[in-house]
């Protein structure tokens, strides 16, 4: 290990972020019952440009009126590129009461523009004598998010977490697809006449998951666009689970439970990890550092993998 320890993000759910539009408050009382761990008010790119006014004015509203019980509230601003974003930034946090408990900022492409909004975000919290720190989450979902990925991670320490946005990720890459997460017909390896379809999504999540894991913030795959889709949407959600990712968007009720199955670690995937640490927990009395778990090595960085399992699992239960 590094001198540099690897520190630990935030110790919450985040198995399901469940996204809404601001401008359509009738959502708003559903997403607080849903059963998502992180519930997003959009102002960006489900608003109309007609609508940002009103949509944010709703937002407001509902921070304050909606009773959002234990979820991690989190409000999308727009991105640094258009004209919407500081006052969505002061309006919102003017107003707060102090529910809010994130903001997120889309299509991030360098450190500076979380500096950016950092700074913003400090001098209405001294204004307001907010006590409870603002968190940001940040959206990589262009070339220049993905090029800079560790230096946006490192950016600011209100960081709690960072998603991949596949769709404008895919437009800003010039991604031959209209796709948004999942597979693409034309991503294939040919062998023996046989095509064999592979992840065109794989490396920018395991960038976006070095980077969080670097620098102590949460990994998260965000939208499945096809929401009928649901063996899509697993088979999407537990590749993202593999790679290191605690959770996904959901852009439709049906997708939370999807979420919520695909981010707790299983029972019988749990009782593994368990084993194996009581296998390596015996290796260790009788002073060996591996062991034989099913007719397999198990070894120091074994124990390790299993903590992550059990970790999470006891972690997601004490939230519950
Ligand atoms: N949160 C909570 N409830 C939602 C919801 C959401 N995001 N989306 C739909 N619902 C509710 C509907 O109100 C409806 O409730 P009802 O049974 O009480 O009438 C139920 O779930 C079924 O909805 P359905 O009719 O299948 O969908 P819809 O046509 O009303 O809406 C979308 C479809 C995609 C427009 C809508 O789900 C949506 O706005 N999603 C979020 C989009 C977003 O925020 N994008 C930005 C991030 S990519
Ligand atoms: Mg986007």
């Amino acid at each position: 290990m590094s001198f540099r320890i690897q520190p630990t993000p935030a110790a919450r759910p985040n198995r399901c972020q469940l996204f809404g539009p601001g401008s359509n408050p009738k959502l708003f009382a559903k997403m607080a019952a849903s059963d998502a761990d992180v519930v997003n008010l959009d102002l960006e790119d489900s608003v109309a440009p007609s609508d940002k006014d009103a949509a944010r004015a709703n937002v407001i509203a509902a921070l304050r009126d909606v009773d959002w019980a234990r979820k991690v509230v989190s409000v999308r601003i727009n991105a640094l590129d258009t004209p919407f974003w500081y006052r969505d930034v002061v309006e919102i946090l003017e107003a707060d009461t102090g529910r809010l408990d994130q903001i997120m900022i889309p299509k991030v492409g360098c450190g500076e523009d979380v500096y950016a909004v950092d700074a913003l975000v400090s001098a209405v919290e001294a204004a307001k004598g907010r006590e409870r720190r603002i968190g940001l989450e940040v959206i990589i979902e262009s070339a220049a998010g993905i090029a800079h990925v560790e230096a946006i991670a490192a950016a600011s320490d209100r960081l709690v977490a960072m998603s991949l946005g596949a769709a404008d990720f895919a437009a800003s890459m010039g991604m031959q697809t209209t796709g948004i997460g999942g597979t693409q017909a034309d991503y294939y390896m040919l062998h023996e006449g046989q095509r064999h379809w592979s992840d065109p999504w794989h490396w920018a999540q395991t960038a976006i998951v070095a980077a969080c894991r670097t620098h102590g913030l949460l990994p998260v795959d965000g939208p499945f666009g096809d929401f009928s889709d649901d063996e899509g949407f697993r088979a999407q959600a537990r590749r993202s689970a593999v790679l290191g990712m605690v959770g996904k968007w959901a852009i439709h009720p049906k997708q939370i439970a999807l979420c919520n199955e695909v981010f707790t670690p299983s029972e019988a995937a749990v009782a593994e990890a368990r084993g194996i640490l009581e296998a390596m927990e015996a290796a260790k009395a009788a002073g060996q550092g591996a062991a034989t778990y099913k007719g397999r090595l198990v070894d120091i960085a074994s124990i390790k993998q299993a903590e992550v399992v059990v970790r999470q699992s006891e972690m997601i239960a004490g939230a519950a």
